[in-house]
């Protein structure tokens, strides 16, 4: 199971709480732990967590260096957790234009994790769906003929997705927004959405679990009709065990 999490609201529950939005997103750095955490007791296999958009760059160039020196420290200290709990770690987004010692960091914790077995867990920063897609169906050229395997292929490698991990089944956004933000477009074609007003530095193990729930009580159709709606449709077409009776006379 690929579920994928849009972190939002560390700025409003920092500044309801009367402090400055990086505290907000000091406390936000411990529910990914959590949710981590919460996912390999799940047996999920693959949480996708986005932690920058291409378009936070046009935040303040202080909450933008904040973050990412929090990335870097996350991935230096976290590399050993995650170690633990047999966890492989996978940045996605685009590179370059990260600062080289978060590269570094990136590149040191997805090398020491790289044989984690019990989850993938991807990080997305500077991550752009959009941009994927455009740049993914630019690398293939003529697209004439070209699957969709192959499309997802190049949207892996533009991604800098080290592990392909296929479409989400359930989307979580906290911060009581409910919207996408150019976050894995082409992956939640069919993905169940979840909204929580929960901002995420309170998110935890139980409000992962209640969203796991809510998502184990929705029914998947893929275009098709519900199991039971499929029967009675069935039963309706299969001719009847006793054959009509005549109702014109000769
Ligand atoms: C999400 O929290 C973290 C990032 C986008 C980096 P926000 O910083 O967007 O928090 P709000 O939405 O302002 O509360
Ligand atoms: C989306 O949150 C990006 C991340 C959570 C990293 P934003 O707070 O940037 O999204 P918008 O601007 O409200 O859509
Ligand atoms: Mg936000």
């Amino acid at each position: 199971m690929h579920v994928a999490i849009i972190m939002d609201g560390n700025g409003r529950w920092a500044l309801r709480r009367g402090r400055a939005r990086g505290a907000g997103h000091a406390h936000g750095a411990r529910a990914v732990r959590a949710a981590t955490e919460a996912a390999v007791s799940a047996g999920i296999e693959t949480l996708t967590l986005y932690a920058f958009s291409s378009d936070n760059w046009a935040r303040p160039a202080g909450e933008v260096s904040s973050l990412m020196r929090l990335f870097r420290r996350y991935l230096k200290v976290e590399t050993k957790r995650c170690l633990l709990n047999d966890v492989r770690v996978n940045v996605i987004g685009r590179r370059d234009r990260l600062d080289f010692s978060l590269l570094r960091a990136i590149e040191r914790c997805e090398r020491l994790t790289q044989s984690g077995r019990a989850l993938t867990l991807r990080i997305a920063i500077d991550y752009s769906s959009r941009y994927n897609i455009l740049a993914a169906a630019r690398s293939l050229g003529d697209l004439r003929g070209r699957s969709e395997q192959d499309l997802s292929k190049a949207l892996d490698v533009v991604s800098h997705s080290a592990v392909e991990a296929g479409p989400v089944d359930l989307l979580i956004r906290t911060g009581a927004e409910q919207r996408l933000s150019d976050f894995l477009l082409w992956e939640c074609a069919y993905a169940e959405l979840y909204f929580t007003d929960c901002m995420w530095p309170d998110f935890d193990g139980d409000v992962f679990r209640r969203a796991l729930g809510a998502y184990a009580r929705r029914e998947r159709r893929f275009g098709r009709l519900a199991p039971a709606v499929g029967e009675e449709c069935a039963k309706a077409a299969a001719p009847s065990a006793a054959p009509l009776r005549e109702t014109v006379s000769a």
